[in-house]
């Protein structure tokens, strides 16, 4: 007897976020190359809200953004959605890149993610963790514990090619210098980024991206997120909360936070039943960037299910001039 189960189909609530994401890239995507990062990220997160909550659940916002710079947010325990059942956490990133909008650079995002309620890690105030990702032909060869040669030296066994036929992003950040000289050594491509460790954690996963592994100290929320859309594609992304300093370090202990110990993938969302996705704001490897153009918009998005492995892209057009008659979200302000 087949032990296939032949119930009906559910609902893909990544179908319903992608609205989500659309709407915060259109809202935000006219401020590219402006330099105006707090009203961006302002328009994105209200958009956000908006649509977030049409949707029918009760949504509680585990991974809200803007703790690390004071920037508009959606709040942590902040609760979206119609009110409704089902109950589900929700991981938002309204700009993964606000300074690469406010630069008109390439790989911003709109991104959210969601899945069975209580199956979310909760970073608490820690805003950085130390990330190691891949994509699902080199799964199971990572340890973000392990020197980086060793871990590469495993994907390109897992991958089948050499060390240095691999590509590695990484945030160009000062607190990388050792990380990157180690990479140098080992023969490696680096890839090295101004912002924006969803785009590259997701590119690992992405065929024809070039990118293999991402490696680094990012944000908790880009993490968390991270982790929902790797599960959706079938990759890997384990990380360690990496504390700035003493007091955060002591306020962790309090909290009991173990800084010492690995977030697997399933420890960053533990439920199979999760969803990603995201709208491209800029252009970039993944989606192309909002266009505007007379009375409307395209946007491009990735939406994603990790029950059914499912990823779809979505090419959208907007037409602005009948969604203001009736849209409290603005989209084509001057
Ligand atoms: P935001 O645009 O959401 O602030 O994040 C951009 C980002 O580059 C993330 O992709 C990354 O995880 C984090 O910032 C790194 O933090 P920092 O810029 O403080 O090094």
């Amino acid at each position: 007897m087949s032990d296939i189960n032949t119930s009906n189909p559910d609902r893909n609530l990544a179908l319903e976020l992608v609205r989500v994401t659309e709407s915060a890239a259109l809202a935000c995507g006219r401020f590219m190359g402006r330099n105006e990062k707090n009203a961006s990220d302002h328009a994105a997160v209200e958009a956000m809200r908006l649509m977030l909550n049409t949707i029918d659940m009760t949504g509680t916002v585990i991974i809200g953004e803007g703790e690390k710079d004071d920037a508009p947010m959606l709040f942590n325990g902040e609760i979206v959605g119609t009110g409704s059942l089902p109950g589900i956490d929700i991981a938002v990133d309204p700009i993964d890149g606000t300074s690469l909008l406010a630069m008109g650079r390439a790989n911003a995002l709109a991104t959210v993610a969601a899945s069975d309620s209580g199956s979310m890690f909760n970073p608490g105030p820690f805003v950085y963790m130390n990330k190691i990702a891949v994509g699902p032909d080199a799964k199971n060869s990572i340890d973000v514990e392990a020197p980086a040669s060793d871990n590469l030296a495993n994907v390109a066994r897992a991958k089948g090619c050499d060390v240095n036929d691999l590509t590695v992003v990484v945030l160009d950040r000062p607190r990388h210098e050792e990380l990157i000289a180690d990479l140098r050594n080992t023969g490696a491509r680096i890839r090295l980024i101004t912002d924006g460790d969803v785009a590259g954690a997701v590119m690992t996963a992405w065929p024809g991206s070039g990118i293999d592994v991402l490696m680094g100290i990012g944000g908790t929320p880009e993490g968390v997120l991270s982790a929902c859309a790797l599960r959706c594609m079938g990759g890997e992304i384990q990380g360690k909360l990496w504390p700035r300093n003493d007091n955060e370090k002591s306020l962790g202990h309090k909290l009991g936070y173990d800084f010492n110990s690995v977030l697997q993938m399933e420890d960053l969302v533990s439920s199979d039943n999760c969803f990603f996705a995201a709208t491209g704001i800029t252009d970039g490897e993944l989606v192309s960037g909002v266009k505007y153009f007379g009375d409307g918009a395209r946007t491009h998005s990735l939406v994603m299910r990790s029950k059914s492995g499912t990823v779809r892209e979505i090419i959208s057009k907007h037409r602005s001039d009948k969604l203001m008659r009736f849209s409290q979200i603005v989209y084509d302000q001057e």
